[in-house]
């Protein structure tokens, strides 16, 4: 997840390391270095802290004025010191790191093994080296230009060859990689805080570009070798800000992270030749076994548990089998009925929280199949499980879930419409209707963060009232309880999610002059009785901001304010709703002087029950 590079008169080694440590914010669960001296690229890599890596090396340190670096978050292969980077070809004449995705690397890969290549881990990225090695003609430039053309996906790479020592080359295709410059050296790296400490004028890169970098010398080009002239960009932010790429949390960075993650989340997974779902090559069940079941439960804790209850409504309507859902803690002790046909689906972004965990165990004693939606590849629960599939939100530092969850539900969207597709429940068109859609959700999450100024607006109005209620029917249920939690967990306000209709039943009775309530409507099947609730509110003077589709007239007439959300099918308005309660909970936080990324008495992982 994060790279670094070094050429110039010093030693790249600490160069490299402190270098890594400044990106160490990122994530990472691995960490290795490539350095070259004398004809030869020496690699030290190990999975763990940055720390194992520097007990490896202060026992044989590397020398050498080249080297590139990398911190690793596992994607395609679990964390082991084989799948961490640098990646090398058999013979050691390539040395590389690589952040992303290639997509197309089991094709290369199967090319490079007919041609008698052995491969020595399960990563994308070490077909790489192996197609620089087989391509390498004498130049690096062209050679890298030439592999890039074969290369789908998404990538940053440093790339280092033997042969080739005054030189490192860069390329970018949809990962962040910047190149820095010094006096008689230059650097690379996926982040600004990485060099903040040797310089701060720096290119940064775009897509289909890439950089030869040589002590005294860059040279920028297109991968198709055109020259391109650039002013460098001074970068004036400290280093914090730098950390935050400009945002000042992490929770507000991963708000707007989320239409990337959707990107991430989705890609490789759909057929787009065909509209359909393609989860065959991550999960294992066989059609029959998928076509046997005939319940499945969804466990999990705090967010994830939200993630779960869209869930039910998502995998019911379009599989029809029935679903119950858990929270993890409960799951365990209340003696759940599980057959041979039975599902356990857990979610959880760690893939380290002990109730989920104990959760995933009794499952499995009780012989069900579990199945696991995590963002963390190698996590505890990704490994116990029997079956994986990775939500690619990229790490989520601010205790407050944001971005895993709405990647947890871009992931079960695709998880329901494979089932369906496989147990023949939705048509065809059906099907692709919903791809149709899911596959503009990340350009109208990005449209909807332009609220962000209206919520932090309402935020500041309402953030001393101590008690506010989220209120919604169906799936705007589902998100009124994930946007409760939110303003909780951050803001120390008191709240409450209620079903619409049952309000009437009881905690109507606290709804008085000026009360702030939060109102979802965005399901068209159940429109008319939620404005009929929120009518309810209005009628003891509560303040009621409404949450609509665009395009409803009627909405404005019976709420104070209103947000309106892009229109979409309406199983998949969770992933656009949630987003202005997230911003909601963000600026009320702010306006009471919160730590927004670290809130009292909470911890982005627990490990005990
Ligand atoms: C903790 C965090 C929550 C999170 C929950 C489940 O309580 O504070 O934000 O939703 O754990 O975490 P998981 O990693 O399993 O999704």
């Amino acid at each position: 997840c994060g790279i670094v590079g070094y050429i110039g008169n010093r030693d790249a080694q600490p160069i490299l390391i402190n270098g890594l440590k400044k990106l160490e914010y990122r994530g990472y669960d691995s960490a290795g270095i490539a350095v070259y001296e004398n004809g030869v690229i020496d690699l030290k890599k190990t999975v763990g802290r940055l720390s194992n890596l520097e007990e490896q090396i202060e026992k044989s340190p590397l020398h050498g004025h080249l080297g590139i670096g990398h911190t690793r978050w596992a994607t395609h292969g679990r964390p082991s010191d084989h799948n961490s980077h640098p990646h090398m070809d058999e013979k050691h004449q390539f040395a590389i790191v690589h952040n992303g995705i290639i997509e197309n690397f089991q094709e290369i890969k199967e090319e490079l093994i007919n041609k008698g290549v052995t491969f020595i881990s399960e990563t994308d990225t070490e077909v790489i080296a192996h197609l620089l090695a087989d391509l390498y003609d004498g130049d690096l430039v062209t050679t890298v230009q030439k592999a890039v053309a074969k290369m789908e996906g998404a990538y940053a790479l440093g790339i280092i060859n033997k042969y080739e020592p005054d030189k490192m080359v860069a390329v970018r295709l949809s990962s962040p990689l910047i190149v820095g410059l010094g006096e008689n050296e230059n650097f690379i790296a996926s982040d600004i805080p990485a060099l903040i400490e040797h310089t701060r004028d720096i290119y940064i890169l775009n897509d289909g570009e890439m950089a030869v970098i040589t002590k005294d010398k860059v040279e920028l080009m297109t991968t198709k070798g055109e020259v391109i002239e650039r002013t460098p960009f001074r970068v004036e932010w400290d280093i914090e800000t730098a950390e935050k790429d400009g945002f000042d949390h992490y929770m507000l960075k991963e708000i707007y992270e989320q239409p990337r993650a959707y990107r991430e989340t989705l890609q490789n997974r759909i057929d787009h030749e065909n509209n359909k779902v393609d989860l065959s090559k991550e999960i294992s069940l066989t059609p029959e076994e998928i076509r046997s079941l005939d319940k499945i439960h969804i466990v999990a804790c705090g967010t994830a548990y939200h993630a779960g209850l869209v869930g039910k409504y998502v995998i019911e309507n379009l599989v029809r089998v029935p679903v119950e859902v858990d929270v993890a803690s409960e799951y365990r002790y209340r003696n759940p009925i599980i057959t041979d046909k039975t599902l356990v689906m857990v979610i959880s972004q760690s893939g380290e929280t002990a109730d989920t965990l104990a959760a995933l165990r009794e499952a499995q004693k009780r012989d069900a199949k579990v199945l696991a939606i995590t963002n963390v590849n190698g996590s505890s629960v990704a490994r116990d499980a029997d079956e994986v599939l990775l939500t690619h939100a990229g790490p989520e530092i601010a205790v407050a879930s944001t971005k895993a969850y709405t990647s947890q539900l871009i992931a079960i969207y695709l998880l329901g419409l494979y089932l369906a597709q496989i147990r023949g429940t939705q048509e065809d068109t059906v099907i692709a209707n919903y791809l149709q859609a899911i596959k503009e959700l990340p350009a109208q999450a990005d449209k909807l963060l332009e609220f962000a100024p209206t919520m932090k607006q309402f935020a500041e109005r309402y953030a001393h009232y101590e008690d506010l209620f989220f209120i919604g029917r169906s799936l705007d249920y589902a998100v009124s309880l994930e946007g409760s939690l939110k303003l909780k967990e951050i803001s120390y306000v008191h709240s409450e999610a209620y079903p619409a209709g049952e309000l009437k039943h009881g905690t109507l009775a606290l709804i008085t002059d000026g009360v702030p309530v939060i109102a979802l409507a965005t399901q068209e099947d159940i429109y008319d009785k939620m404005v009929s609730n929120i009518k309810e509110v209005k009628a003891r003077d509560a303040y009621v901001l409404g949450i609509g589709l665009e395009g409803d007239q009627e909405l404005a007439k019976s709420v104070d304010e209103v947000i309106a959300i892009p229109k979409t099918l309406p199983l998949l308005t969770p992933a656009l709703s949630v987003i202005p309660l997230q911003l909601l909970a963000y600026y009320a936080a702010l306006a009471r002087g919160n730590d927004v990324d670290k809130p009292r008495n909470l911890a982005k992982s627990v490990t005990v029950e």
